[in-house]
Protein backbone atom coordinates (compact mmCIF):
# COMPACT_ATOMS: atom_id res chain seq x y z
CA UNK A 1 0.00 0.00 0.00
CA UNK A 2 1.22 3.51 -0.82
CA UNK A 3 1.26 5.86 2.07
CA UNK A 4 -0.46 9.17 1.15
CA UNK A 5 -0.45 12.39 2.76
CA UNK A 6 -2.93 15.14 1.51
CA UNK A 7 -2.27 18.87 1.57
CA UNK A 8 -5.55 21.00 1.49
CA UNK A 9 -6.50 24.42 2.62
CA UNK A 10 -9.93 25.28 1.86
CA UNK A 11 -13.07 22.68 0.57
CA UNK A 12 -11.67 19.69 -0.38
CA UNK A 13 -13.69 18.29 -3.08
CA UNK A 14 -11.06 16.74 -4.49
CA UNK A 15 -9.97 15.03 -1.20
CA UNK A 16 -13.45 13.81 -1.46
CA UNK A 17 -13.13 12.71 -4.76
CA UNK A 18 -9.38 10.75 -3.78
CA UNK A 19 -11.69 9.21 -0.48
CA UNK A 20 -14.89 8.41 -2.53
CA UNK A 21 -12.69 6.53 -5.08
CA UNK A 22 -10.40 4.42 -1.90
CA UNK A 23 -13.97 4.23 -0.19
CA UNK A 24 -15.39 2.44 -3.53
CA UNK A 25 -12.50 0.52 -4.58
CA UNK A 26 -11.02 2.29 -7.37
CA UNK A 27 -8.12 2.92 -5.66
CA UNK A 28 -6.89 -0.20 -4.19
CA UNK A 29 -3.26 0.14 -4.17
CA UNK A 30 -3.00 3.26 -1.86
CA UNK A 31 -4.01 4.60 1.80
CA UNK A 32 -4.36 8.13 3.12
CA UNK A 33 -2.41 8.15 5.99
CA UNK A 34 -2.93 11.93 6.45
CA UNK A 35 -4.64 15.51 5.76
CA UNK A 36 -2.59 18.40 6.41
CA UNK A 37 -4.19 21.75 6.32
CA UNK A 38 -2.52 25.11 6.36
CA UNK A 39 -5.91 26.87 7.43
CA UNK A 40 -7.55 25.86 10.77
CA UNK A 41 -11.34 26.50 9.48
CA UNK A 42 -10.83 24.59 6.06
CA UNK A 43 -13.73 22.48 5.11
CA UNK A 44 -10.86 19.59 3.88
CA UNK A 45 -10.91 19.35 7.44
CA UNK A 46 -14.11 17.92 7.93
CA UNK A 47 -14.27 15.79 4.74
CA UNK A 48 -11.34 14.01 5.91
CA UNK A 49 -13.29 13.07 9.51
CA UNK A 50 -16.16 12.05 7.53
CA UNK A 51 -13.79 9.60 5.93
CA UNK A 52 -12.17 8.48 8.95
CA UNK A 53 -8.84 10.22 7.61
CA UNK A 54 -6.93 11.87 10.74
CA UNK A 55 -5.99 15.22 10.34
CA UNK A 56 -3.63 17.79 10.85
CA UNK A 57 -3.75 21.92 11.39
CA UNK A 58 -0.46 23.63 10.85
CA UNK A 59 -1.79 27.20 10.50
CA UNK A 60 0.49 29.48 8.61
CA UNK A 61 -0.73 32.90 9.87
CA UNK A 62 1.62 35.21 9.26
CA UNK A 63 4.23 32.50 7.51
CA UNK A 64 5.39 33.47 3.73
CA UNK A 65 3.35 31.21 1.28
CA UNK A 66 6.85 29.57 0.78
CA UNK A 67 8.69 28.74 3.86
CA UNK A 68 11.43 26.32 4.63
CA UNK A 69 11.07 26.25 8.38
CA UNK A 70 7.38 25.88 7.59
CA UNK A 71 7.51 23.03 5.46
CA UNK A 72 9.74 20.95 7.97
CA UNK A 73 7.08 20.94 10.22
CA UNK A 74 4.93 19.42 7.51
CA UNK A 75 7.91 17.01 6.48
CA UNK A 76 7.52 15.91 10.20
CA UNK A 77 4.03 15.07 10.10
CA UNK A 78 3.89 13.66 6.91
CA UNK A 79 6.80 11.28 8.15
CA UNK A 80 5.15 10.86 11.43
CA UNK A 81 2.26 9.02 9.68
CA UNK A 82 4.33 7.00 7.33
CA UNK A 83 4.43 9.21 4.23
CA UNK A 84 8.37 8.64 3.69
CA UNK A 85 10.46 10.09 0.85
CA UNK A 86 10.56 7.61 -2.31
CA UNK A 87 7.82 5.20 -0.94
CA UNK A 88 5.32 7.73 0.04
CA UNK A 89 2.86 10.11 -2.91
CA UNK A 90 1.99 13.56 -1.22
CA UNK A 91 -1.22 15.13 -2.89
CA UNK A 92 -1.40 18.38 -2.95
CA UNK A 93 -5.73 19.39 -3.40
CA UNK A 94 -6.12 22.83 -3.33
CA UNK A 95 -3.37 23.71 -0.86
CA UNK A 96 -2.56 27.46 -1.55
CA UNK A 97 1.45 27.21 -0.56
CA UNK A 98 4.29 26.85 -2.48
CA UNK A 99 6.69 24.25 -1.57
CA UNK A 100 9.73 24.99 -1.38
CA UNK A 101 12.82 23.68 -3.41
CA UNK A 102 14.24 21.24 -0.43
CA UNK A 103 11.12 19.72 0.10
CA UNK A 104 10.76 18.80 -3.47
CA UNK A 105 14.02 17.36 -3.53
CA UNK A 106 13.36 15.37 -0.68
CA UNK A 107 10.53 13.50 -2.42
CA UNK A 108 11.07 13.29 -6.09
CA UNK A 109 8.53 12.18 -8.36
CA UNK A 110 6.25 11.55 -5.58
CA UNK A 111 4.36 15.05 -5.40
CA UNK A 112 1.49 15.82 -7.76
CA UNK A 113 -1.05 18.82 -7.55
CA UNK A 114 -3.92 19.50 -9.92
CA UNK A 115 -4.21 22.74 -11.68
CA UNK A 116 -7.64 23.96 -13.19
CA UNK A 117 -6.21 24.95 -17.03
CA UNK A 118 -4.52 23.00 -19.51
CA UNK A 119 -1.07 23.97 -18.35
CA UNK A 120 1.58 25.59 -19.18
CA UNK A 121 -1.35 28.20 -20.34
CA UNK A 122 -2.61 29.73 -17.08
CA UNK A 123 -0.48 28.72 -14.46
CA UNK A 124 -0.88 30.49 -11.11
CA UNK A 125 -4.36 32.03 -9.17
CA UNK A 126 -7.57 31.90 -10.93
CA UNK A 127 -6.96 30.29 -13.69
CA UNK A 128 -10.29 29.59 -14.69
CA UNK A 129 -10.99 33.60 -14.98
CA UNK A 130 -7.70 33.77 -16.65
CA UNK A 131 -8.74 31.65 -19.40
CA UNK A 132 -11.96 33.27 -20.11
CA UNK A 133 -10.43 36.89 -20.03
CA UNK A 134 -7.70 35.44 -22.27
CA UNK A 135 -10.89 34.15 -24.75
CA UNK A 136 -9.66 30.68 -24.93
CA UNK A 137 -12.09 28.53 -26.30
CA UNK A 138 -11.00 25.41 -24.80
CA UNK A 139 -9.11 25.24 -21.36
CA UNK A 140 -8.82 21.96 -18.90
CA UNK A 141 -7.20 20.98 -16.02
CA UNK A 142 -4.05 19.19 -15.26
CA UNK A 143 -2.68 16.90 -12.85
CA UNK A 144 1.08 17.18 -12.50
CA UNK A 145 4.19 16.12 -10.92
CA UNK A 146 5.42 19.36 -8.54
CA UNK A 147 9.12 19.95 -9.42
CA UNK A 148 10.77 23.23 -7.95
CA UNK A 149 8.59 25.87 -10.66
CA UNK A 150 4.90 26.48 -9.96
CA UNK A 151 2.21 24.75 -11.89
CA UNK A 152 5.51 23.76 -14.37
CA UNK A 153 6.04 19.82 -13.24
CA UNK A 154 5.85 17.08 -15.88
CA UNK A 155 2.17 16.68 -16.82
CA UNK A 156 0.73 13.25 -16.15
CA UNK A 157 -2.83 13.83 -17.49
CA UNK A 158 -4.95 16.06 -18.69
CA UNK A 159 -8.93 16.93 -19.70
CA UNK A 160 -10.14 19.75 -21.67
CA UNK A 161 -13.39 21.75 -21.42
CA UNK A 162 -15.12 23.73 -23.74
CA UNK A 163 -15.58 27.33 -23.33
CA UNK A 164 -19.15 28.50 -23.71
CA UNK A 165 -20.20 32.05 -24.55
CA UNK A 166 -22.25 32.79 -21.73
CA UNK A 167 -20.23 31.00 -19.12
CA UNK A 168 -19.36 32.83 -15.83
CA UNK A 169 -15.77 31.69 -13.76
CA UNK A 170 -18.90 30.01 -11.46
CA UNK A 171 -20.54 27.83 -14.62
CA UNK A 172 -17.22 27.23 -16.24
CA UNK A 173 -15.39 26.09 -12.88
CA UNK A 174 -18.07 23.50 -11.65
CA UNK A 175 -17.30 22.04 -15.27
CA UNK A 176 -13.66 21.91 -14.35
CA UNK A 177 -14.07 20.70 -11.00
CA UNK A 178 -16.12 17.82 -12.25
CA UNK A 179 -13.32 17.01 -14.86
CA UNK A 180 -10.49 17.04 -11.54
CA UNK A 181 -12.27 14.77 -9.90
CA UNK A 182 -12.26 12.42 -12.64
CA UNK A 183 -7.95 12.62 -13.25
CA UNK A 184 -6.73 13.20 -9.96
CA UNK A 185 -8.22 9.86 -9.00
CA UNK A 186 -7.09 8.43 -12.09
CA UNK A 187 -3.20 9.77 -11.96
CA UNK A 188 -2.93 8.58 -8.21
CA UNK A 189 -4.09 5.20 -9.80
CA UNK A 190 -1.47 5.37 -12.75
CA UNK A 191 1.19 6.41 -9.78
CA UNK A 192 0.41 3.86 -7.09
CA UNK A 193 -0.19 0.72 -9.95
CA UNK A 194 3.10 1.17 -10.89
CA UNK A 195 2.11 1.84 -14.27
CA UNK A 196 3.83 4.92 -15.18
CA UNK A 197 7.50 5.89 -16.56
CA UNK A 198 9.53 9.34 -16.47
CA UNK A 199 10.92 10.30 -19.37
CA UNK A 200 12.60 14.20 -19.07
CA UNK A 201 9.42 15.96 -19.21
CA UNK A 202 7.12 13.25 -20.60
CA UNK A 203 5.45 10.92 -18.23
CA UNK A 204 4.56 7.58 -19.95
CA UNK A 205 2.94 4.39 -20.11
CA UNK A 206 5.05 1.57 -18.89
CA UNK A 207 4.12 -1.00 -21.58
C1 LIG B 1 -9.27 23.17 -7.48
O1 LIG B 1 -9.86 23.89 -8.54
C2 LIG B 1 -7.84 22.83 -7.81
O2 LIG B 1 -7.61 22.62 -9.16
C3 LIG B 1 -7.11 24.07 -7.35
O3 LIG B 1 -7.78 24.48 -6.19
C4 LIG B 1 -9.13 24.01 -6.22
C5 LIG B 1 -9.34 23.22 -4.99
O4 LIG B 1 -10.68 22.82 -4.83
N1 LIG B 1 -5.71 23.80 -7.17
P1 LIG B 1 -11.05 21.76 -3.70
O5 LIG B 1 -10.53 22.32 -2.38
O6 LIG B 1 -10.41 20.45 -4.04
O7 LIG B 1 -12.54 21.69 -3.71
Amino acid sequence: MVPIGVLASGRGSNLDAVLDAIDNRYLTKCEVKIVISNRPNAAALDIAKKHYVQTITLDDKGIPKKDWDYDQKTIAALKSHGVLPREGLIVLAGYMRIVSEHFVDLYPHRIINVHPALLPSFPGLEAQKQALDHGVKVTGCTVHLVDREVDHGPIILQTAVAIRDDDSVETLSSRILREEHRILPEAIRLLTEDELRFEGRRVLFKN
